[in-house]
Formats: C-alpha cells, structure tokens, sequence
C-alpha cells in the first residue's frame, strides 16, 4: 500500500463514494482509453492490484493528474472536481447544491414529515462507520417524539451498549434526576447522543465517527422540534455548534439552531467526578427552565431540609 495515502484522503473517497451511493450510482468503472466512468454498469476489476489495492491511483488526486489513464469523475458527463481547492473554485452550478446541501439547520425548509420511525429506518443495521465493528446494539435515541426539550449525550457507554437506550447508567441516572429536578419526567423529554455506537473503551467518538452518525442527530432533531437543546458535555456542544473552543468559555450561554435555542452544560459524568459543578449545571437548567415555563421547584421548608 502506498505509504503517502493520508487517511483524509480516504475519508473524502469514502464521502463520495456514500454521496453517489445516496444519488443512486452503485457502480463505478474505469475503461482502459483513460475516460473514467460513473454509472450505474457493471464493475471491472481496477487496472492495478485488484479491490483492496488503496495504492490504485484513482484515490489519489495528484496522483490522478501524473497517470494518464486515471480518468477525472463525471457525472451526467459534467465534470467534478478532483481536490478540495477545486472542489471550491469549479464545482458546477448544478452540482452545487446536491454536493454541498446545505446543513438542516440553515435550510429554511427542513425535510417535512419526517419521523423518527423513517430516521430509525434509514439508519438501519448502521456500518456507516467502524464503531459498528465493536458495538452491540445502535443506541438511536428514546423519549417523547414531540418533546420541547432535548438532552444531547457523547455517546452510549457500557450499559447503554447492552440496552439500546441511551444515558441508562450512573451518568444516565444522574440525568434522570437533573430532569426530574426541573419538574419533568424522563418520558417527557428525549435523549440522543452524538454517534449512535459505543465507541471501544469509552473514547471520543473520532471525527469520521461523528461526521457518519451528525447527520441522523440533526434529522431527528429537526423532527422533534425542540424548543430547547441542552448539550452534555464538550463534546455535544463542540459538535453541534460546530466549535473547537471548550465547553468552560460558552457554558451556559444560549446559541440559536434553527429555532431551537441552545446551551452547552457539564455532562452527568463529569459531575460525577466533581460534585462541586453541580451547582453550574443546575444554574443552566434553570435557565432552561425559564425558556420552557417551568415553575422553579418550590423551596423547600427548612424543617423539609433537615
Ligand atoms: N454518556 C453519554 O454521553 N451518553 C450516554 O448515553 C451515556 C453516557
């Protein structure tokens, strides 16, 4: 295998090949007069070293451009663009829109009637990514379909993996309490993570994971249609808002979504490591609270405290 081929560069292979896949090209073959072609036919073995050789220079765009017979892509005999830089200048009108659709949360239309029963279905027995390799069960997401409010995780631990529901464990009950402290039940909510399978040793989820398993997240958030979508942990907040930054410089802080207002909090296991942050936390609720018109709890009596 050709030692210079970066993993990124495989990534954004994979991402095409899934982006033709969805358009309903399953094939792709090359012919030996160096034109290379895309549709629906069937395949040939490559020119070189056969399927698993990621050497084959069709991987590789500068590669692409010294060896005469790799062929550029097209599609209905448009052109695409073989690099990043390309991708950006070149890309065809036409091509735009499908290449880089815009994310759930800029469209003004978000796909209408969609259910989490057809997001469930789409996602099937998932090998999007290699989380599937080690997981035991697709952890999708549980709670009320309608829910005003949405608790996003990292992503299923252990016990989680063995149930198929997410947030079931000593964070899990943590969580169930910081709800039930804001005056709701578990039911009344729902809870998802940002990847759907647990990663191996309770990892963060890697950014392939995370970029295969978003966009089921945002689809069943855009179904939902929450009023409010509290981020547990750096990890929700910095994927779903789409930052690098640490939690600690935008917690408690409200972002806008698409209509849904969001805030980033510490997540349940943190707090279990350090207690004293619950206080912050319960300082973030309650401004959720406040966003969904939930009456505080009523104080209690100091003779109910003791
Ligand atoms: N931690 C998470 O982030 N999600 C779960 O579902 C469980 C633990």
């Amino acid at each position: 295998m050709n030692s210079q081929r970066s993993y990124p560069a495989l990534l954004k292979a994979e991402a095409w090949l899934r982006y033709f896949d969805d358009l309903g090209i399953h094939s792709f073959y090359r012919d030996r007069a160096g034109s290379s072609v895309m549709g629906n036919a069937p395949p040939v073995p490559a020119l070189s070293g056969g399927e698993s050789d990621l050497s084959d220079p069709v991987w590789n765009a500068r590669d692409a451009a010294a060896t005469p017979y790799v062929a550029e892509p097209q599609i209905a005999g448009i052109r695409l663009p073989t690099s990043t830089g390309e991708r950006n200048r070149r890309l065809p009108p036409e091509l735009h829109a499908l290449v880089h659709p815009p994310s759930l949360f800029e469209t003004n239309d978000p796909p209408r009637n969609e259910t989490l029963e057809i997001i469930r279905s789409d996602l099937g027995e998932c090998t999007r990514c290699k989380l599937h390799r080690t997981r035991h069960t697709i952890v999708f997401g549980t709670g009320n379909p309608h829910a005003d409010l949405v608790f996003v995780g990292e992503g299923p631990g252990h016990d989680e993996d063995m149930q198929g529901l997410p947030f079931v464990g000593r964070a899990g009950k943590l969580l169930t309490q910081m709800i039930e402290a804001m005056g709701l039940r578990r039911e009344q909510v729902y809870i998802a993570n940002i990847v759907k399978c647990r990663p191996p040793e309770n990892r963060a989820p890697q950014e392939d994971e995370v970029a295969a398993c978003m966009p089921f997240l945002l689809r069943q958030i855009a179904a939902i249609g929450p009023q409010v979508i509290v981020c547990l942990g750096s990890t929700a907040a910095q994927n779903l808002l789409g930052t690098k930054k640490s939690i600690s410089h935008f917690r408690g802080q409200w972002f806008d979504l698409h209509g849904a207002k969001v805030i980033a909090t510490y997540h349940p296991a943190y707090l279990l490591r350090n207690p004293n942050a619950k206080l912050d936390v319960w300082i973030d609720l309650q401004k959720a609270m406040a966003i969904l018109g939930l009456a505080p709890p009523p104080r209690k009596s100091s003779r109910e405290r003791d």
